[in-house]
């Protein structure tokens, strides 16, 4: 190494910053982490309830979202859930999986925060927090970092700044501003994984709802840009919360509506025709045993009347009609609770300009963007760490192959 204090500087220690630090300064390379807040992995330490959602057993590229959806392959498939998982086995980290693929820690985020700070001390790495990073430019080949703890060179940068969701935690634009100095385009950002809410004199037939929950079919954005998942829904006195409003807000675009099924796993139509035959029961208390019976009071409050009358004299259109609007309600949000509440970023450095092999820009050779801060969005359920540590791994290898290939030494 010639000129440089340091292999690689990265930029951000969270989730993506820590574990490439780690296995570059293990492969070698003379590492650097700088972070401007104060304590490293805000984000792991609140993530999942405080029990990290690690990674997701079943993650596929299916499961992200990105305007280039095959540049997350690569990298997906050279490190794998199962490699992340050994990972935590070797540091004897006790863990569960709750559903649908979904690894937490049985005792609390602070074991993976733990694991990746000593698998950084195993790498040598050195770390700097707080820290902020003033200015940065090219040096030649190398890049020059103006920081408040003095001038730092490296042959490699690596952005790491995570998305803008939870400001008062650390999140900032500072690697979408990088990225604009040196010449990429960002795909336009937005809160994922959000609450919606809704026009106030809309939702206040809903109001009185705020804390049923329920499972439900949700569906929303179009063509190829849809999703449906299956997920428990929860009402709140601004609109819906829940897995499954997260999820859908990832495919929701402003003024268009979400389709929702609130007798998931029934056909309504037929169970309530079906059911008709000869009963005596009103209509109130057959829709309560399909849908919660707070949800099913405010579905026919709507319907003066109609709670009350016998289900054998119904009439068979106004039973199809009734469930055919229950299994198919479409409604449209006002916006969304925004980053305050997002759990990630949509959208970011536009993957296009970036190589998956090694998450290195194809304009400014050297600089590499990893993590949230790229065009690469999980769903709900472990796969936005996911994506954390297979792009970290994808540039720590790639970044160290690099420097061996320009004789630096390493
Ligand atoms: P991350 O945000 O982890 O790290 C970025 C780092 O950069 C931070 O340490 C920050 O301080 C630093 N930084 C920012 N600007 C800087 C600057 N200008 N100078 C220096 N440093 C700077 N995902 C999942 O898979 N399972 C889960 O259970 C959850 N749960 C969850 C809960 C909540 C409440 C949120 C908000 C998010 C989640 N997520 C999640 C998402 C997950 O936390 C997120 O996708 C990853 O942390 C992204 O990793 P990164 O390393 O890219 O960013």
């Amino acid at each position: 190494m010639s000129g440089t204090d340091f292999d690689a500087v990265i930029v951000g220690a969270g989730a993506a910053g820590l574990h490439c630090a780690a296995m570059a300064g293990q492969l070698g390379a003379r590492v650097l982490l700088l972070d401007h807040a104060a304590k490293v992995a805000e984000k792991i330490r609140i993530s999942g309830g405080g029990r990290c959602n690690f990674t997701n057993r079943d993650a596929t590229p299916a499961n992200f979202l990105s305007e280039n959806p095959h540049f997350c392959r690569s990298a997906l498939a050279r490190y794998t859930p199962a490699d992340f998982l050994a990972l935590v086995d070797r540091h004897r980290i006790p863990w569960h999986e709750k559903h649908k693929g979904q690894l937490f820690c049985d005792r609390s985020a602070e074991d993976i925060i733990a694991m990746l700070l000593a698998e950084c001390a195993a790498g040598g790495v050195e770390r700097r927090q707080p820290c902020t990073v003033k200015a940065v430019r090219r040096a030649g080949e190398s890049f020059e970092l103006d920081t408040d703890s003095g001038t730092v060179r490296a042959a490699r940068l690596v952005v790491a700044t995570g998305g803008l969701s939870i400001p008062k935690i650390g999140a900032s634009d500072f690697g979408l501003r990088l990225a604009t100095q040196f010449g990429h385009r960002v795909v336009p950002t937005r809160p994922g994984l959000v609450p919606l809410t809704f026009d106030s004199a809309d939702w206040a037939p809903f109001v009185p709802l705020a804390g049923v929950s329920l499972e439900v079919g949700i569906e929303a954005g179009r063509g190829k840009a849809r999703g449906r998942f299956v997920e428990d829904l929860l009402f709140t006195h601004r609109g819906l919360s829940g897995p499954a409003v997260l999820q859908a807000s990832n495919y929701w675009r402003e003024g268009e509506p979400l389709r929702l099924d609130l007798a998931q796993g029934h056909d309504l139509a037929d169970e309530l025709l079906a059911a008709k035959q000869g009963s005596r029961r009103q209509l109130g208390t057959e829709l309560a045993e399909r849908l919660p019976r707070r949800l099913a009071e405010a579905w026919l409050a709507a319907r003066p009347g109609w709670a009350a009358r016998p289900l054998a004299e119904m009439k068979d259109a106004e039973l199809r009609e009734l469930a055919g609007r229950v299994q198919a309600w479409e409604i449209t949000p006002d916006g969304s609770e925004g980053y305050r509440k997002a759990e990630v970023m949509l959208g970011g450095v536009d993957t296009r300009e970036l190589n998956q092999q090694t998450l290195e820009s194809r304009l400014a050779p050297g600089l590499h963007f990893i993590g949230e801060v790229v065009d690469v969005t999980g769903w709900l359920g472990g796969y936005n760490f996911q994506w954390a540590w297979a792009s970290a791994a994808a540039c720590a290898r790639g970044l160290v192959a690099g420097l061996q290939g320009s004789g630096s030494g390493i």
